[in-house]
Order: C-alpha cells, then structure tokens, then sequence
C-alpha cells in the first residue's frame, strides 16, 4: 500500500528550499511551477526543478505543480516529465477535456523520453464551483488519475467567501466531502487543503481530523513542521489497530462456526465492518513500514 498523506509544496525556484526537500520525510513532493513562482522565474524553476528530478529514486514520490493555463501549462509539462517524475498536479481543473488533452500530450512527452506510457499520473485539483460539480466525471477522466484535491483558497475566492479567523468546523464540509466522495468513486486518493498556520500545529491536526472522517487520505503541507503531524493523523492508533486485530479475530471465529454477524464490546459487527478493520490494519503496516530505522 503506496501511502500520500503528505504532499509538501516546494516553490519551484528556491533552491535551499528543494535540496532540502527529499530529506524531510514527506510521502508527495510538489515541486510547484505554479502559484508559489513569479512569472520572471519560470526558466530558472522548470531548470531547478529538472535537475531535482535527476536524483535516485527512492524516499518521497516526486511530482510537479505545472500552471492551470493549457499552453503554458504544457510547457512547464515539457520541462519536466523525464524518468524520476511521478506525477502532474494539476491546479483549477474544472473540465473534463482539459485533463484528456492532457493526457494526450503526456503520452507524446512519455514516447520521447523512453517513459512507459501511461506512467506519469495526475493529482486534480478542485478549486471552483464548476470543478466541484464535475468531480466525479474528473475523478474518471483517464487512468492516469491517482487523486483530487481540494483547494480551498481558490474554491473560497471562487464563492466570495472571505477567510475569516472564525471558522467553524463545519466550514465548507459539503465541498470538501463532494471532493472525498468524487475520488473514492474511481478508487482515487483525496488530499485535503493546507493550512496556511505553521507556527503552531493545532489548527493543522484538529483539521487533519476533520479531513480523515470526511474520507481524506491526505492533506497538502507546505512547511517541514507539518508532516509529522499529518503523517500522525493520518495513521491509525494503537487502540484502533488492537480493535481492528479483535475484530477480524472474533469475526473469523464465528464465521468458521456459520455466524454471519457477532458482538464485539456490546456493539454489532457484519462484513463491512470486518472489511474496514483488514483496510485500517494494512493502513497502519504501510504507516510502520514507512518509519526511519
Ligand atoms: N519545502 C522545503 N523546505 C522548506 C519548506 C518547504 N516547503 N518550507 C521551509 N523549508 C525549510 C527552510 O528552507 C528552512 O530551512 P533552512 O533553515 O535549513 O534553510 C526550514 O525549512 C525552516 O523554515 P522557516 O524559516 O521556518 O520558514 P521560512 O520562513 O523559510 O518559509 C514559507 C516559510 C511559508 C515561506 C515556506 O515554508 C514556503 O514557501 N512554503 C511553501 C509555500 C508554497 O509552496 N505555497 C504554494 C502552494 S500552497
Ligand atoms: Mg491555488
């Protein structure tokens, strides 16, 4: 099990900042050409970004933001798909034929670079009411797609809501649960919206919490200090994984003696739930796996 729970944003054209990135233990790199890059330093970002890629492979899966515009999109595309590159995310996706073009022009891009067609995936970012609402078509538009992500300060300037200091934990749920809902329709990763604070780590893990019972299976970050946390909130306890073992235990006990339902601690277990303990116990050996020696 391939775990993304952390998708660190790196500025394409800082370099301390993307020497330093593949020590940090995060699951996703995102170099990003997009948001975080003043137009003057797009050549030196897609150069800096294109030299990263040339590292080993090994440690965080390496993906680049490229611009929402197609044509200059496709350019940043250009620069950096070559053998290392995992991924395209793909911000302010709202159409479905933009992500087919898409996926026509990398197959072009992979032939020239001796890729294996079809290698490099997509990460989709919804961030507006229309992209909202074509998700699910967005979610299944190529087999390349390995995830949708919600981005939150886009889909709230898309609405006209102001951030406000206020916010409740309700906020934007229904967006964030039809993103949640639109990726595990096809089987996809949904990441969450980062959270800007970094000083401190509570808003970051009270939202990791929110976004893990929404459906998410990951949050964007965009400093080293929230990983850990993120990785944390996305892995199960030790209560939960010692629950699950239970469970599945009692379940398959009784099953061998033709009981299709129990009771484990006075609450009733069928097959879905026996099926989510085996998913949260495969969840936690990716999370131990994962840990540094
Ligand atoms: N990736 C890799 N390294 C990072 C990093 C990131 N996103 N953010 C910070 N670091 C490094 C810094 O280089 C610094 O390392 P150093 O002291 O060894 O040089 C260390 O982590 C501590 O950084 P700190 O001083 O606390 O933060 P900062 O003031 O340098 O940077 C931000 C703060 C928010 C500007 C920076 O984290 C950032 O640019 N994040 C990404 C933003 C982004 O990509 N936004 C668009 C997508 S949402
Ligand atoms: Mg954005």
């Amino acid at each position: 099990m391939q775990l993304m729970r952390s998708w660190l944003f790196v500025p394409g054209n800082r370099p301390r900042m993307i020497q330093k990135a593949p020590t940090l233990g995060a699951d996703v790199i995102v170099y990003d050409l997009e948001d975080a890059l003043p137009s003057a330093e797009k050549a030196t970002g897609r150069r800096l970004v294109a030299e990263a890629l040339e590292a080993p492979p090994g440690g965080s899966l390496r993906y680049v933001r490229v611009e929402a515009d197609p044509g200059r999109g496709l350019e940043d595309a250009r620069a950096v798909v070559r053998p290392g590159l995992e991924g395209l995310v793909l911000p302010k996706v709202s159409e479905v034929s933009h992500l087919q073009q898409i996926d026509a022009a990398l197959g072009t891009l992979e032939a020239g670079t001796g890729m294996e067609p079809g290698s490099v995936r997509i990460l989709a970012m919804i961030e507006s009411a229309r992209g909202l609402l074509a998700a699910p078509a967005i979610a299944a538009a190529c087999p390349r797609m390995v995830g949708l992500f919600f981005g939150a300060e886009d889909f709230t300037l898309d609405l006209g809501v102001f951030a406000s200091d206020d916010e409740g934990p309700d906020e934007m749920v229904y967006a964030r649960s039809a993103v949640a809902v639109a990726a595990a329709s096809r089987g996809l990763v949904a990441v969450d919206r980062i959270v800007p604070e970094f000083r401190t780590l509570e808003p970051l893990a009270a939202d990791c919490k929110r976004a893990r019972r929404l459906g998410f299976g990951g949050k964007g970050v965009i400093h080293p200090r929230q990983i850990a946390c993120v990785h944390q909130a996305f892995a199960p306890s030790e209560k939960q994984v010692e629950k699950a073992r239970q469970v599945i235990r009692d379940f398959e006990e009784a099953h061998r003696e033709g009981a299709g339902t129990i009771q484990v601690d006075g609450k009733m277990v069928d097959r879905p739930i026996v099926e989510k303990a085996r998913r949260l116990i495969r969840m936690a050996e990716a999370a131990k796996s994962d840990q540094p020696d």
